[in-house]
C-alpha cells in the first residue's frame, strides 16, 4: 500500500480557478489534482489557496524597541495576514554590523518567531559586511541614501566603497533611495516635499550608476513611476504607496508619516499603472505606537505597520478586477522567493507547502483582528480579504484567530558557512 502523506488540503481553488487536492509531506508539495491517502485532510471547498508571501522588508523591533513590536507579536501579524516569511530589517538599536549582532538577532527570532525569517546585514562605512555575509545575513540594507529612522546616510564615497564590497562577495544590496532637500516639515505635504519624488529619482540614478556593473540591486519601497522606470535593479513598492495619499488625511495627521513619504493622489495612482514594472511588494512594516505618533509631525518617528494587512489589501484588489491573482502571488511570493534564493511556495510537486486559504468574501479591516503590538492601521476600514487559515512546511500554523505549534526556519544568505560549534535552533541542522 502506498505510504501516506502527511496532509490533503481537499477541494481547494486555486489562483487560476481550478479546484484541486493539494497533497503535502515532509513541509514540501507532493502533488496537486486527485488525493493522495493522509495522515489529515482539511477540507478547503470554497476557499482559495495561495502560496504564502515572503516578506521581502519588516522592521521587527524587539530590543531597546521592544514596545513597538518583538518577534512574537510582529510574526503573529505577519501568519495572520498570510506571510509565513519575513526579511528583517537591521536598523535596530544598536543597529546590526558585526556578525555577533547578527547572530545575536537571529538567536532571538530562532527563540520567538512563529514565522520563518531571515535577518540582513546593517551597512555603515566601519560594518563587518564580509563577516556578516558568512555568518549567514541574507542581504545588505536598508543601505541609505538619506537619514531615516535609525539610519544614518552614507557619503558618496562610502556608497561607493560599500557598493564595492557587496558586489565582490556576490551579495543583494537593498537600497532605500531618498533625497532631503529641507528641515522636517509641520505637515504631510511638506514632508513629501521635503524628500521629494524627483529627488527619489536621482537616488535611484546615482546608486545604478554606483554600483560595479553586475551588482545585485534592489530598490525598496519605491514611491513614484518614474523611480521605477528609473531603477537598474529590482523593484519593490509598499502598500502604503500603492493604497495611501498625504492628500486622504489631516495634513497634519503624523500617523502617516513615513519615509519615503506618502505622495499625491495623482501620483498614488501611477505607481498602479506600473503594476507590471513592480517585482516585490513588501511591507515596510514599521511599527511605532499611537503615543509616539500623537507627536507633531517634526518629531513623530516615519513608518507604518503593514505585515498583516498587505496581502488582504491586494486579494481584495484581485476580487474586484483590479489585479489577477497569478500577479499577486508572483510578487509577494515567486519574486521575492527567487531574488532571496530561497525555494518556492507554489504548486509543483517539491514546492515549499507554505499556503495561506482565503475566503470569497471581503470584510473591513477592523483594529481587534490585528497583532502588531503598535495597535493602530492606517487601513482601519478598508476593504480585505483576510486568511481564515495558514500552512507553513506542511502544518497547519493559524486558523481563525487560533495559533498552532509551528517549526519556523531560518533562511541564511548565499555566503554562510555554518560554524561547527553554533547551533542557532533545532531547526538549522539540515544547513
Ligand atoms: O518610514 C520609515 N520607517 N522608513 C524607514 O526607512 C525606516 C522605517 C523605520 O524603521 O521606522
Amino acid at each position: 500500500m502506498a505510504s501516506k502523506v502527511d496532509l490533503v488540503l481537499k477541494n481547494a481553488k486555486l489562483p487560476d480557478g481550478r479546484i484541486a487536492d493539494i497533497s503535502i509531506t515532509g513541509g514540501v508539495v507532493r502533488h496537486v489534482g486527485a488525493p493522495c491517502p493522509a495522515v489529515e485532510t482539511i477540507d478547503c471547498q470554497q476557499l482559495l489557496c495561495l502560496p504564502a508571501a515572503v516578506d521581502m522588508h519588516v522592521h521587527m523591533r524587539g530590543g531597546r524597541q521592544l514596545h513597538k513590536e518583538d518577534w512574537k507579536t510582529g510574526s503573529m501579524s505577519a501568519i495572520a495576514g498570510g506571510v509565513t516569511v519575513v526579511v528583517d530589517q537591521p536598523n535596530t538599536i544598536p543597529p546590526i554590523t558585526t556578525p555577533e549582532l547578527l547572530q545575536a538577532r537571529i538567536g532571538e527570532a530562532a527563540r520567538d518567531s512563529v514565522c520563518s525569517f531571515a535577518v540582513n546585514a546593517g551597512v555603515t562605512p566601519d560594518a563587518m559586511l564580509e563577516e556578516m555575509w558568512q555568518a549567514g545575513a541574507m542581504a545588505f540594507g536598508e543601505v541609505f541614501t538619506a537619514p531615516s529612522s535609525y539610519g544614518s546616510a552614507l557619503t558618496p564615497a562610502d556608497l561607493e566603497n560599500v557598493l564595492a564590497r557587496i558586489h565582490r562577495i556576490g551579495g543583494l544590496a537593498t537600497i532605500h533611495a531618498e533625497e532631503v532637500e529641507s528641515e522636517e516639515s509641520a505637515t504631510l505635504q511638506g514632508h513629501c516635499n521635503a524628500r521629494p519624488p524627483d529627488g527619489e529619482v536621482r537616488a535611484v540614478k546615482a546608486v545604478t550608476a554606483a554600483a560595479p556593473q553586475t551588482s545585485r540591486l534592489h530598490f525598496c519601497h519605491l514611491s513614484t513611476a518614474e523611480a521605477i522606470r528609473a531603477a537598474g535593479g529590482t523593484v519593490e513598492v509598499t502598500p502604503h504607496h500603492l493604497f495611501l495619499s498625504w492628500e486622504q488625511f489631516d495634513d497634519t495627521d503624523a500617523s502617516v508619516k513615513v519615509n519615503p513619504p506618502l505622495r499625491r493622489d495623482a501620483e498614488r495612482r501611477d505607481l498602479w499603472l506600473c503594476w507590471d514594472r513592480i517585482d516585490v511588494i513588501a511591507s515596510d512594516h514599521a511599527p511605532h505606537t499611537l503615543t509616539e505618533k500623537s507627536l507633531c509631525m517634526r518629531e513623530a518617528p516615519p513608518g507604518i505597520p503593514g505585515v498583516q494587512t498587505m496581502v488582504p489589501l491586494l486579494v481584495a484588489q484581485a476580487y474586484v478586477g483590479r489585479v489577477s491573482l497569478a500577479s499577486i502571488v508572483e510578487k509577494t511570493s515567486t519574486t521575492p522567493a527567487s531574488i532571496l534564493g530561497i525555494p518556492r511556495a507554489g504548486f509543483e510537486a517539491g514546492d515549499r507547502a507554505d499556503f495561506a486559504l482565503y475566503p470569497e468574501r471581503t470584510s473591513d479591516i477592523s483594529l481587534d483582528q490585528l497583532y502588531s503590538k503598535c495597535d493602530w492601521s492606517p487601513y482601519e476600514g478598508r476593504s480585505a480579504v483576510f486568511p481564515v487559515m495558514v500552512i507553513m512546511r506542511g502544518d497547519l500554523v493559524y486558523r481563525e484567530g487560533e495559533f498552532f505549534e509551528a517549526s519556523p526556519r531560518w533562511f541564511p544568505g548565499d555566503g554562510y558557512i555554518p560554524p561547527q560549534s553554533i547551533y542557532y535552533t533545532a531547526d538549522t541542522a539540515h544547513l
